[in-house]
């Protein structure tokens, strides 16, 4: 997948070759994976249109989506996002199985989920995967029977049910070192107010959503102060932007 990288530097790169050189895992600290979100949005800053992010992205966006996943140990996301995104198994080519598994990872990243609530949407064809690994975080009482999918639900007290608790019981309790967040907007504005994001990858896509119902790709509360962003590489294809950004 070449692309036309802009900075750092004028030229082009494997975009695949790229992101396979991330390490993510080699990042992480004791207390919490290294985590990166990923996010698409048009040009007005909607991260949805018609009721899904499907709309907005091209192929191109579509392979380093797939091509992120690759990367990570675990793929984090929220129940909305769940619910209308209709989630399968997270990497089903089995060339791309073969990569992660020559790279030292399982074929399937861990699918993580967090719930106040603990309405889950089992019916996602995620959860009818018997190779998949899915742990649940979410209040006491919580208990998903039926899927096919390896289900595991951590019950934590409301007081302790923060995303902070998630990733420490991620980090120590399952070993993971990477973690990425493909959303949506309440999630990512859930981490970043407790401030456990390293990277975000965003497709700027050339197209306008228009209206004002669709979220951003942070949604909820104001951050008390602005999370300022570095620019890691800006690369180019058929209009389309991908950032990489590291937090801070
Ligand atoms: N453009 C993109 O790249 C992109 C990516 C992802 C999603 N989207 C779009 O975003 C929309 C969905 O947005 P959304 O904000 O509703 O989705 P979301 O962030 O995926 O889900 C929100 C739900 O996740 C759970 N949650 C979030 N933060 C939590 C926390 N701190 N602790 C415990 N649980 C937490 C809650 O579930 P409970 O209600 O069960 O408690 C919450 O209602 C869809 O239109 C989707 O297409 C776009």
């Amino acid at each position: 997948l070449e692309l036309h990288q802009l900075i750092p530097e004028d030229h082009t790169v494997e975009a695949l070759d790229l992101l396979a050189g991330l390490r993510l895992e080699q990042h992480a600290d004791e207390q919490r994976p290294y985590t990166v979100v990923n996010f698409v949005s048009s040009a007005d800053g909607r991260a949805a249109f018609h009721g899904g992010s499907g709309p907005l992205g091209d192929e191109t966006d579509r392979q380093l989506f797939l091509g992120l996943r690759e990367q990570a140990e675990a793929v984090l996301v929220g129940t909305g996002t769940l619910r209308v995104e209709r989630y399968r198994r997270l990497v089903s080519d089995p060339e791309r199985r073969r990569r992660r598994i020559r790279a030292g990872r399982s074929p399937e990243p861990l699918a993580c989920v967090v719930t106040r609530t603990g309405d889950v949407p089992t019916e996602a064809p995620l959860f009818s995967e018997p190779e998949m690994r899915i742990v649940v975080f979410g209040p006491p009482g919580l208990e998903l029977g039926g899927c096919e999918a390896q289900v595991e639900v951590v019950q934590l007290d409301p007081g302790e049910l923060t995303l902070t608790a998630a990733m420490r019981r991620l980090r120590g309790g399952f070993g993971i070192r990477s973690l990425l967040c493909e959303g949506g907007p309440t999630l990512f504005s859930g981490l970043l107010s407790e401030r456990l994001v390293d990277e975000l990858f965003l497709t700027l896509a050339p197209k306008l959503a228009g209206g004002d119902s669709a979220p951003g790709i942070t949604s909820g509360p104001e951050l008390p102060e602005l999370a300022p962003l570095t620019l890691v590489w800006a690369l180019e294809d058929g209009g389309s932007l991908y950032l990489r950004y590291r937090l801070g």
